[in-house]
């Protein structure tokens, strides 16, 4: 069993609302069908991309009702934005579940938001039957980072990196790779740092000694956030691998051939 994190940064143009990377997902689902042919069980789960982080950061969906005095129409303004906000995740889950049908790839998609709840932002509650029994009929069950009620804050929101740390202590996955728009885990920001290194082998130790910036940044701690659930991940047994998802043909050659193109790879023991 193998869980793929189509990264919003790869299926999206991050800094521009609701703006779908057509081309990319296009082939994406290409090279997802052919490593599909080997009768692989997989699970996949996308980010949001511009459909999420955006809206959410702008209207403080994150936030949940927190913050709001107990101001009425901030609050109606907030859950207004809470509902725009799934009603984008949702569209972008339907074009990739088209495109992943366009080439044959039997995908069922689960919301998280109907089959998990929240507290203080951490899922509390993650159904799995949808799940399972998806898999059981040989489909490929496809979850998305979503905007989640929360018992404490009202909503808020989960990324899917997140679902992807319940799926992995659920299932159990041989692999679970993440493809972004990088090609790996940097010893600092490749974006800003010129002469950053990759890193092809991390164990969880190591983790705290890298520069993962965006804490700050987007509404699910962009890089920095990715990792605590990476890390946690690791620790199921799961071997967590990073690729670049713009490369065309990087998915289909790391089944091939794991050596022949640029990872990262993190695991509890080398
Ligand atoms: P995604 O949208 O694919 O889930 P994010 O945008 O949240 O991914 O995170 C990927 C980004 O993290 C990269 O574009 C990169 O600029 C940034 N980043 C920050 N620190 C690092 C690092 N140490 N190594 C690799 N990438 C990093
Ligand atoms: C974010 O999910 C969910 C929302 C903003 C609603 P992710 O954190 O997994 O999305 P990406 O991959 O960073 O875009």
């Amino acid at each position: 069993m193998y869980l793929l994190k189509l990264g919003g940064s790869v299926i999206t143009q991050k800094d521009k609302m609701c703006t779908l990377r057509k081309d990319v997902l296009s082939r994406l689902v290409r090279e997802i069908a052919e490593v599909m042919r080997k009768d692989r069980e997989l699970i996949i789960v996308h980010g949001a991309g511009s459909f999420g982080h955006l809206r959410a950061k702008k209207a403080g969906v994150h936030l949940g009702l927190r913050d709001l005095d107990g101001e009425e129409k901030r609050i109606h303004e907030r859950i207004l934005a809470m509902a725009h906000v799934q009603a984008d995740v949702r569209r972008l889950n339907l074009s990739v579940c088209e495109q992943l049908e366009n080439v044959g790839v039997p995908c069922f998609s689960i919301a998280p938001a109907s089959v998990g709840l929240m507290r203080g932002g951490r899922l509390v509650h993650f159904d799995m039957e949808a799940f399972r029994h998806s898999l059981g009929l040989g489909m490929v069950p496809v979850s998305f980072g979503d905007v989640l009620l929360d018992e404490s804050m009202g909503f808020s929101i989960c990324s899917g990196d997140q679902i992807l740390l319940e799926l992995a202590r659920e299932f159990h996955p041989e692999k679970v790779i993440f493809l972004s728009d990088v090609d790996g885990i940097y010893d600092r920001d490749p974006k800003t740092h010129g002469d950053a290194r990759l890193l092809p082998h991390l164990t969880p130790s190591d983790i705290e000694e890298l520069s993962l910036s965006g804490k700050e940044g987007d509404v699910t701690g962009a890089m920095y956030g990715k990792m605590g659930e990476a890390v946690e991940m690791a620790k199921t047994g799961a071997r967590v691998i990073f690729l670049n998802g713009l490369v065309e043909g990087r998915l289909p050659r790391f089944f091939e051939d794991e050596d022949s193109v640029p990872h990262t790879t993190l695991e509890e023991a080398r």
